[in-house]
């Protein structure tokens, strides 16, 4: 049952660790390392697309260790509004960037979960004509995505299960957590 309230008001350690914040360094490295021997060579530049709010760390722990030519251009989608723990639609709130045309586009996403998010980018995108788009997502849940959507990277499968920290929020709280955390009293 959703108890908005206390999940809100949960103190950090309450909230149990699902990755803790060593596991998630070490994951986010390899990713990098994956990433720049992509990426690397390609005949156009790079573009990494981070989907605000809640890939804010991730991408600035992943983007200090890919040491090659890039540019960064957020843009927002919203699905989860308020206290919602079910996509409900996912809806871009910013135009999709010009830069973008012709370039190598990597979404980088917090987490996979309906697939809505990614789908919808990547239809988006098309509008600019880039050069080639992958993702790449921390988290992928493991659930029946009502949008079949390729995600060329992830860091971890999780169970279904709601989760926050590392950029990741309920309501816009505890995306200040350095770890994954599920809450407890939330049903996803
Ligand atoms: P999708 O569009 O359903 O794939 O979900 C992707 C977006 O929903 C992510 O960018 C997150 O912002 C949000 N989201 C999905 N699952 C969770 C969760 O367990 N905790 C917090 N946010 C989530
Ligand atoms: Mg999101």
């Amino acid at each position: 049952m959703t108890t908005p309230g206390s999940a809100i008001n949960q103190l950090p350690e309450d909230i149990p660790v699902l990755i803790d914040a060593d596991r998630i360094a070490q994951r986010v490295s390899e990713l990098a390392t994956e990433l720049e021997r992509d990426l690397g060579e390609l005949d156009a530049e790079v573009t990494l697309v981070p989907v605000m709010t809640g890939s804010m760390l991730f991408v600035s722990d992943l983007i200090r260790q890919l040491k090659i030519p890039m540019r960064i251009e957020p843009v927002t989608v919203q699905s989860y509004p308020g206290t919602a723990t079910h996509s409900r639609g996912a809806r871009l709130q910013t135009p999709i960037p010009e830069v973008l045309r012709g370039t190598h586009v990597v979404i980088i996403d917090d987490i996979l979960d309906s697939g809505g998010t990614l789908n919808i980018l990547r239809n988006l995108l098309g509008a600019v004509e880039p050069r080639s788009v992958r993702a790449c997502v921390l988290l992928k849940k493991s659930v029946t995505r009502s949008h079949e959507v390729d995600c060329e990277y992830s860091g971890f499968d999780i169970p279904d299960k709601f989760v926050v920290g590392y950029g990741l929020d309920y309501d816009g709280f505890h995306r200040n957590l350095p770890y994954i955390g599920s809450l407890r009293n939330i049903e996803s």
